[in-house]
């Protein structure tokens, strides 16, 4: 029979498990779904991202068997699988490929941690890395579950305390279900949405950001809350704790004409980098923020366009006035213009009573940051130059437009000038913006910047969640810098953040916690000789296809540890590998394996290691 507390242990501690969840998707490229023995659904990303404490429904047999067999299964067609034989939501599946393992605390399963493949991209993905990921997922699940054992004990009767505290605050607050109804909204949410508790109570409200990059270290974006057919853009934290959602209020709303704080976190030294592009640009930042001509910042996905963009802003003379972001690839079209132009009173249905400032008016005399400027409509577009050419702003049923002072910083990922030749965005528009081009150069051109960002956000991350700063092994900084970083920035803050999470406290961060996709996917000739104390390295990180130990390791798809007699094989390779070169590198080299593989097999087998 399977233990009540441990299922409890599971979803007491969910927002952890969902964080965890969340990053581990992140690092892979994959979705994650995480169930408790029961099947009830813990956490989990994408199509998996709710219903969370809710039994699945459907046979759901891949995890059943991970269960039932406390065991791995690995799936690489889905539909072609002998266990999916059968099942009664085969023909409406969409998950493509499969890898759950089974979460073993006292030897017994009390969940599954599942990666799912739904696109041929994820598919592909997954199965070229199996056994990789296969160890890599154990591995983790191994250190996570201890890091659970841990955080047990967690007081029950806090919703008392909860309620009181949200009723007797002065921030708004908003608590919404599984199912995205009000549950409670206090006093000083009402005033910022401009209506009764009755109205909302039991009703559906809808949450998302508008901007997905942070404001600071607060947290806090702009978020489009909808409800009764309305939308108003509020900033504030959401947060996801236990299926339901906690959305904090900030004081104050930027579209309250009031001034924003100074933001803590975007001074010009946390614009971190000393590659000489970098320091080209922050020179070149001094000198453009002091004129108030249009800046257009390019460059590919999470290049750090909306750190520059404030950075700018708190260097300008400017810098006390409000710097107001709004991305115009997430806000919908009908909402762009009345949140860009505000409206008066009565001007259309949906329309709050007392009409509203738009934010150009709410930027005057500081800076209005349009990200994601490419996709703009082509009305907002002619509306926008308007603004621009006249300096002033007419709100939505108003008389008379209004002058205004301010300093747009546009941005985008998207080539403009082919956007401009499909006729999608407007040519006149593009001059008026691009009056100083700024180009960020992706981080794989930044050389040595990846050292120092990682430092930067292993400081950041762990000063965040309040714990001790962990020492990195060289060998991940040499991989660290060996990677391409598709994602920029973002994706090495995503993956230091997750690092710091499934770290041991007080434990330096070795190979073996890298995802296999930081180790497959290394530029030999990025890793110089400095980065890296071996010679042969492009042999070390590019893994024969005849070699002994990875040729074997493919045989070995479900593996049970302990019990293989190929895993005695495998343990007897590695240890007689390790005496004869001395050096861990060598032997990963020689045994056809990436360094992360033979550390995670290093301890899987506990083999000794001289050092
Ligand atoms: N040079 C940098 N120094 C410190 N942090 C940075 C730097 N560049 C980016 N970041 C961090 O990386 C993340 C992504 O940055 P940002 O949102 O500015 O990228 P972006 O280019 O706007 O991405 P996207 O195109 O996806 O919107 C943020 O968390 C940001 O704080
Ligand atoms: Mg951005």
């Amino acid at each position: 029979m399977r233990s009540v507390s441990n299922q409890c242990l599971l979803m007491q501690i969910q927002p952890t498990i969902l964080r965890f969840a969340k990053m581990l998707a992140s690092v892979l490229q994959l979705e994650v779904e995480i169930v408790d023995a029961d099947m009830v659904r813990v956490a989990g990303t994408g199509p998996y991202g709710k219903f969370f404490g809710r039994q699945l429904e459907g046979d759901s047999r891949l995890l059943r068997y991970v269960i039932d067999n406390q065991r791995e299964k690995i799936v690489t067609h889905t539909s072609d699988d002998p266990v999916c034989d059968g099942c009664t939501c085969k023909e409406s599946c969409r998950e493509r490929a499969f890898l759950g393992v089974p979460i073993m605390v006292d030897e017994r399963c009390i969940g599954v941690i599942s990666l799912v493949a739904f696109s041929d991209e994820q598919q592909a993905r997954l199965n070229n890395n199996l056994q990789d990921v296969c160890d890599y997922v154990r591995h983790i699940s191994t250190i996570f579950v201890a890091k659970l054992l841990d955080s047990r004990g967690l007081s029950d009767g806090v919703n008392k305390v909860f309620l009181n505290l949200m009723t007797n605050m002065d921030q708004g607050c908003l608590l919404l279900d599984d199912k995205s109804q009000l549950l409670y909204a206090n006093e000083a949410a009402l005033h910022h949405l401009g209506c009764q508790q009755e109205q909302l109570q039991g009703r559906e409200v809808g949450i998302r950001p508008l901007t997905f990059s942070q404001q600071g270290l607060s947290g806090h974006l702009q978020h489009i809350i909808t409800f009764e057919g309305r939308q108003e853009l509020i900033i504030g934290q959401l947060h996801h704790v236990q299926g339901q959602q906690l959305f904090l209020m900030a004081f104050h709303q930027s579209h309250s004409g009031q001034v924003q704080e100074p933001d803590p976190d975007v001074r010009i030294d946390q614009l971190i980098g000393e590659s000489k592009p970098m320091r080209t640009l922050k020179r070149l930042l001094h000198r453009i923020a002091q004129s108030p001509s249009s800046v257009l910042i390019c460059g590919e996905s999470g290049t750090g366009k909306e750190v520059v963009a404030r950075a700018v802003h708190r260097l300008s003379p400017r810098q006390d006035k409000p710097f107001i972001a709004i991305n115009c690839a997430a806000i919908p079209e009908q909402l762009l213009e009345s949140e860009l132009f505000g409206y008066v009173k009565g001007s259309f249905t949906g329309a709050s009573s007392g009409g509203k400032q738009g934010l150009i008016q709410a930027a005057h005399q500081g800076t209005l940051f349009l990200d994601e400027i490419g996709d703009m409509p082509l009305t907002m577009q002619a509306k926008l130059l308007r603004v621009l050419e006249l300096r002033e702003v007419t709100p939505i049923g108003a008389s008379r437009p209004v002058p205004v002072d301010i300093r747009i910083i546009a941005a985008t990922h998207q080539h403009l000038d082919q956007y401009i030749a499909e006729g999608k965005f407007r040519e006149d528009l593009y001059y008026r913006i691009n009056v100083i081009p700024l180009n960020l150069p992706p981080l794989r051109e930044r050389e040595g910047d990846v050292e120092l960002l990682t430092h930067y956000f292993l400081n950041l991350h762990t000063s965040r969640i309040g714990i001790v700063y962990p020492g990195l092994a060289p060998e991940v900084m040499a991989l660290l810098k060996g990677y391409r970083w598709p994602g920029n920035v973002r994706e090495l803050s995503n993956l230091i953040e997750y690092l710091v999470n499934v770290s041991q406290a007080g434990e330096v961060i070795d190979a073996s916690l890298l995802p296999p996709n930081i180790i497959r996917n290394q530029e030999p000739h990025r890793v110089t000789a400095q980065s890296i104390p071996v010679t042969n390295l492009d042999a070390a990180f590019n893994v024969p296809a005849a070699a002994p130990l990875a040729a074997m390791s493919e045989k070995l798809p479900e593996s049970v540890p302990g019990e293989s007699g190929l895993e005695s094989m495998e343990k007897q390779m590695i240890e007689e590998t390790l005496q004869r070169l001395g050096n861990k590198k060598l032997a990963a080299q020689a045994l056809g394996i990436g360094i992360a593989t033979l550390y995670r097999k290093i301890k899987k087998y506990e083999i000794a290691v001289q050092s």
